[in-house]
């Protein structure tokens, strides 16, 4: 059987060949396709069994061009870009891969923090962690790593996550808060990690950011969705102490960097979990999964119903 790899955004060449590795031992066949058309898409998922994907747009068209498509597995945390129900209506099973990447796009959080903290470097005097508070907005695999990560800085930390129980959080010397409200009021930075669904769409705004502390830092390494630009735009033009940092640049990124310069950062293109480390246990655990469901049926991480 064939597995397909299609990114828009290339793994590292040792994960490739890792992938390469498990797809062959399996006795299963491997394509890869790095930075292809949407035409390269589906022409070669006609022909494909298995297929491992990133942040690629994986809709029903898609599927309907894949006769023989059994499994997706969506090399890393969020599936917002595969229709679920589209999949669940072929017949196919689509996982993720939980934890693989996390690590990678907590590290990039600090990253991005000093690097505002210090004004982007351009020599005017900046501020340190140590001390600060930060909120840590969904503690999953992503949010757990980042709390790991500001305890060296000497951070206090609050999270925010209906699904995770606070003796959880205090097991990890964090402060559990119940609202939104809170976390913002509460904390010097607030850190994104929650997934992009409807309930999310645009959640963090105007009355979320006016709540923030003097000097208040928002960061997102989640999905732009969740976040309302204007709102955003609206509360940076009044509070001239907030800033904003993300891994997924706005819809109006020229705009927000020419209003507020240094008060903003965007990396080019999404690159929380592009790392070497990050794509080899993502793509090797995407692999794995394609193979074992393919050969009977095995599905623990499987998101669709
Ligand atoms: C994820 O959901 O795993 C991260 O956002 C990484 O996405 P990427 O594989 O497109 O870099």
């Amino acid at each position: 059987m064939k597995i397909l790899v299609f990114t828009e955004k290339p793994f590292a060449p040792a994960a490739v060949k890792a992938i390469e590795n498990v797809v062959n031992a399996s006795g299963n066949e491997l394509e890869v396709v790095e930075g292809g058309t949407r035409a390269d898409l589906l022409e070669a998922v006609k022909t494909a069994n298995g297929l491992i994907v990133r942040s690629d747009k994986i809709d029903s068209e898609v599927m309907d061009a894949a006769p023989n498509l059994k499994v997706i597995v969506r090399a890393g945390a969020g599936y917002d870009n595969i229709d679920l129900d589209a999949a669940t209506k072929h017949g196919i099973c689509v996982m993720n891969t939980p934890g693989q990447n996390s690590n990678a796009v907590a590290e990039l959080v600090f990253g991005m923090i000093v690097m505002m903290c210090r004004n982007q470097y351009n020599g005017k005097s900046g501020s340190e962690l140590k001390g600060k508070s930060l909120g840590i907005y969904a503690f999953g695999q992503v949010g757990r790593n980042v709390a790991r990560i500001a305890k060296g800085f000497g951070m206090k930390l609050q999270a925010l996550d209906t699904f995770v129980p606070d003796a959880v959080m205090e097991g990890e010397g964090v402060t559990p808060v119940h609202t939104p409200a809170e976390l913002f009021e509460n904390n010097d930075f607030v850190s994104l990690h929650i997934p992009a669904t409807p309930e999310t769409r645009k959640s963090i705004g105007y009355d979320l950011m006016m709540r923030m502390p003097k000097g208040g830092v928002l960061i997102n390494t989640a999905r732009k969705e969740v976040i309302d630009e204007e709102g955003l735009k609206k509360a940076m033009l009044e509070r001239p102490d907030l800033r904003y940092i993300s891994d997924i640049k706005p819809d109006d990124a020229e705009a927000f960097e020419k209003e507020f310069g240094v008060r903003v950062f965007f990396t080019p293109k999404k690159m929380g979990a592009q790392t070497a480390e990050a794509n080899f246990n993502a793509g090797v655990a995407a692999a794995e999964q394609a193979v074992a469901y393919l050969k009977d049926g095995w599905n623990k991480f499987q998101v669709n119903k």
